[in-house]
C-alpha cells in the first residue's frame, strides 16, 4: 500500500519537477532574448557625479576645459557615461587632486585585500540582494571586485545571466578550486562579467560535493584542511582585487566555515522580525561553538568587522521598530546605521535577475526607485567606510 503510494508522489514530484523546469525555461526566454548576453546601461550626468563624488556642474567644467574625454551624448545634448569611462575621469581627477586615492579609493601598497561575507543561515534574509548590490556599487565606485558564489543553489551567478546548471555544471564553478582532488588554479575559474570592474567565482549544485567530501578528507588528513582551503586558493588571485565577496549558503556548513576563514568583514543579514531574531540567535550560538572548534584546529580567525545588516526593513511598522531598537540595544555598533528598505524596486528588479543598480529609474514609480536606490547606497557606503578604516583611511 505504502509502497504504491510512494510511487505515485515519486511521479507526481517528477511531474512537477518537468512542468517547472519548461515554466522557467519559457521564463528566462522571455525574460533575455536567447542568446543575448547581460550589458551595462550607461549612467546618467547625476548618477556619474553622485559615483565621483563631483558635482553635476563640475562635472560640466570637466568637459568644457576639455580635461577629460568625450562621452556619449544624445541628441538631446545629454551625456551618458559608461563605466570605463567613469574610471577614466577617476584617473584624471586623481592624477591632479591634493591627495591621491581621492577619487581612486582601492588598495594602496601594504594594503591587504578586504574580504567580505554575507552570513546569515536563514534563506530569505537578504544574503544574495546585499552581496550583489554592494559588489556592483562598489564596482561602480572604481574598486576592482570579485563576486565568490558558494551557495549550490547559485542565485549569485544566475543574476549575472548565467545558467549554473548548464553553464557550470560539470567544471568552472569555484568547487574545482577547493576541491580535494587536483584542485584547479582559481584564475581558471573566474568570469570577466558583464559588469565592468567585477568578476564572478560561479557557483554550482557541485558546491555540495564539498560538503560531502570533508569529513573523509579529514580523516585521512588531507591538507590544506577545508577551513583553510578558500584562503589558499584565494591567494593566488588576490593581488587582482580590492574587494572580494562571499554569498553564503543558508548554514553554517564547511564552505561557509572556509569563507569565514578567508574573511576581514562578516555582514550578517538580518530581517527584523522576533521569529528570525530568535532563529538568529541560535544561529550565532551555533556558529560560535563551531568557530571555536576551527580555532583550535588552528584557524585564523581575525575580522576587521562584524555587523549586522537588516534587511527588508519597514520604518512605518511598528513591531519591526522595536525589533530593531531591541538589536541596536543588544548589539550596539554592531548593528549598521543604514537598513536595507523592503522595497518593491529590489523584488521586481529580482524577478528578471537584475538588481536596482542595472534598472533604469523609468522602469519604476520614481520615488519608489529613488527611496531603494538611497537606502542601498547608504548601506553600502557604510560598508564602504568601514573597509577604509580597514585600510586605515576614511
Ligand atoms: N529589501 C528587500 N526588499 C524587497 N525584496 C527583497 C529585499 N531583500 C531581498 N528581497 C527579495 O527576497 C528574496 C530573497 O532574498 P535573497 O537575497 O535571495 O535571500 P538569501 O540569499 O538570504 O536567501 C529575493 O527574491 C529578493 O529579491
Ligand atoms: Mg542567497
Amino acid at each position: 500500500m505504502i509502497g504504491s503510494q510512494q510511487i505515485h508522489i515519486n511521479s507526481r514530484i517528477r511531474e512537477n519537477a518537468e512542468n517547472l523546469a519548461a515554466a522557467l525555461e519559457h521564463h528566462m526566454l522571455k525574460s533575455f532574448a536567447p542568446d543575448a548576453r547581460k550589458e551595462l546601461r550607461l549612467f546618467s550626468a547625476g548618477e556619474a557625479a553622485e559615483l565621483l563624488g563631483i558635482s553635476t556642474s563640475f562635472l560640466r567644467k570637466l568637459h568644457f576645459d576639455g580635461r577629460i574625454a568625450d562621452v556619449h551624448t544624445t541628441s538631446g545634448g545629454r551625456r551618458h557615461y559608461s563605466m570605463a569611462d567613469l574610471n577614466g575621469i577617476r584617473a584624471v581627477l586623481d592624477d591632479t587632486a591634493k591627495t591621491q586615492g581621492t577619487y581612486l579609493r582601492g588598495r594602496r601598497p601594504g594594503d591587504k585585500v578586504q574580504v567580505l561575507s554575507f552570513l546569515n543561515f536563514k534563506g530569505g534574509s537578504g544574503k544574495t540582494t546585499s552581496a550583489i548590490h554592494a559588489a556592483q556599487r562598489f564596482a561602480l565606485k572604481g574598486y576592482r571586485v570579485l563576486a565568490v558564489d558558494i551557495d549550490p543553489q547559485a542565485s549569485l551567478t544566475t543574476l549575472f545571466g548565467y545558467q549554473p546548471e548548464v553553464d557550470f555544471l560539470h567544471s568552472g564553478s569555484i568547487y574545482d578550486a577547493i576541491r580535494y582532488e587536483d584542485p584547479l588554479p582559481f584564475s581558471s575559474i573566474i568570469q570577466k562579467t558583464f559588469f565592468t570592474g567585477l568578476d564572478l567565482a560561479p557557483g554550482g549544485l557541485i558546491l555540495q560535493e564539498f560538503e560531502h567530501e570533508t569529513p573523509t578528507a579529514l580523516r585521512n588528513n588531507l591538507q590544506p584542511p577545508f577551513f583553510a582551503r578558500m584562503a589558499t586558493a584565494l591567494q593566488e588571485v588576490e593581488a587582482d582585487y580590492d574587494v572580494i565577496i562571499f554569498d553564503c549558503p543558508p548554514q553554517l556548513g564547511y564552505l561557509t566555515m572556509s569563507a569565514l576563514c578567508a574573511s576581514t568583514g562578516v555582514l550578517i543579514t538580518v530581517v527584523p522580525n522576533m521569529l528570525d531574531v530568535a532563529s538568529m540567535s541560535q544561529f550565532l550560538q551555533m556558529s560560535a561553538d563551531l568557530l571555536d572548534v576551527v580555532s583550535n584546529a588552528g584557524a585564523r580567525m581575525e575580522f576587521d568587522f562584524l555587523r549586522f545588516l537588516i534587511n527588508r526593513y519597514e520604518p512605518s511598522d511598528g513591531p519591526q521598530q522595536q525589533v530593531v531598537a531591541f538589536l541596536r540595544q543588544l548589539f550596539d555598533k554592531e548593528v549598521m546605521v543604514a537598513s536595507m528598505l523592503k522595497s518593491t524596486a529590489i523584488s521586481d528588479a529580482g524577478l528578471t535577475q537584475q538588481t536596482v543598480y542595472e534598472v533604469e529609474r523609468n522602469a519604476f514609480h520614481r520615488s519608489t526607485y529613488d527611496r531603494a536606490v538611497e537606502s542601498l547606497n547608504a548601506v553600502n557606503d557604510e560598508i564602504e567606510s568601514l573597509m577604509q578604516q580597514a585600510w586605515g583611511r576614511g
